[in-house]
């Protein structure tokens, strides 16, 4: 099976501050470096380092072409990257000691991702296949309506929240939707509705260190948290949810799907940076097994 995602990818500039700037104030980091990110780039490169196939849509600048160059080299099919006549998105990190973040995102060519790319890429996949994406591009009502027609189940990981956008793709009959306990928050009160009632197969409510929910059919069932110590929690979500959904893909139940992605998405917070070091399933069977 394979999964298309339609996902945004940023160059992420990401700053170690003694703590998130207040307003007015100059702050000294400790440390600098740059990484492959965007939502769209991590899941996607989290979805190949499961072992899974990942067919990425989406768009760069035309100083872009090293995101691409990585995407590929981390097993992601870009043949569907387009080149827009914007720039590259881009994403001011901050991570404090605690590994707590704050991220301004510039969409850029995120915004600018062209129908042709979308159709082409959801044309070649097979009923079953997995239609994913987020909310950092354009394009994400078009590709859940065309990849539903075409018999692909549908994931939805609703970040960065969007009360309207959500809402407009409930009714479209979600298979997966992955949402943090903010996001959960606000979609109840955008919907008036209780999870367990929305029109979804499976909801996951990540919970940082106290795990996750998974409700299904009315029931809610809760996975604790691998404990870990947090260096950088950026990307940890994405890389959960890309671990999650190649699990699925590859015809694991939910429960083994959700244990795995946990494992990688803790690891993740253990290390510093986003795309270019969401573990390994080496790493991540490693890391499980060792906590077990
Ligand atoms: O979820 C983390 C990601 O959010 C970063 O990689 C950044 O690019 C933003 O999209
Ligand atoms: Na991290």
């Amino acid at each position: 099976m394979a999964v298309v995602n339609l996902g945004s990818i940023n160059a992420d500039m990401v700053y170690s501050v003694p703590h998130i700037p207040a307003p007015g104030e100059t702050l000294a980091a400790t440390g600098f470096r740059s990484y492959l990110g965007g939502k769209g780039a991590n899941m996607s490169v989290a979805i190949a380092r499961a072992g899974g196939r990942v067919r990425h849509v989406g768009a760069v600048g035309a100083d872009g072409d090293w995101a691409v160059r990585r995407l590929e080299k981390a097993g992601v099919e870009c043949l569907h990257v387009a080149q827009a006549d914007e720039a590259t998105g881009t994403a001011l990190i901050f991570v404090d000691p605690q590994g707590e973040n704050a991220i301004v995102i510039h969409p850029g060519a995120n915004a600018a991702v062209p129908a042709q790319a979308l159709q082409d890429a959801i044309e070649g996949a097979a009923p079953g296949d997995w239609f994913l994406t987020q909310n950092e591009t354009n394009l994400q009502d078009e590709g859940m309506r065309i990849a539903r027609d075409q018999g692909l189940r549908l994931a939805y990981a609703a970040a960065p929240f969007d009360a309207a956008r959500v809402t407009a793709l409930l009714p479209l009959g979600l298979s997966l939707l992955v949402l943090n306990a903010v996001e959960a928050d606000q979609l109840r009160r955008a919907t008036g509705q209780d999870l367990a009632d929305l029109p979804v197969t499976d909801v996951i409510v990540t919970l940082g260190a106290k795990g996750c929910d998974w409700i299904r059919g009315g029931q809610v069932r809760r996975f604790d948290a691998i404990p870990v110590t947090p260096v950088d929690t950026t990307g940890a979500g994405d890389t959960f949810s890309g671990y999650l959904v190649a699990g699925l893909d590859s015809g694991l139940g939910m429960e083994a799907a959700i244990r795995r992605a946990q494992a990688a998405g803790a690891l993740m917070v253990t290390r510093h940076g986003t795309s270019d070091v969401i573990p390994t399933s080496e790493e991540t069977d490693d890391f499980a097994r060792n906590r077990a």
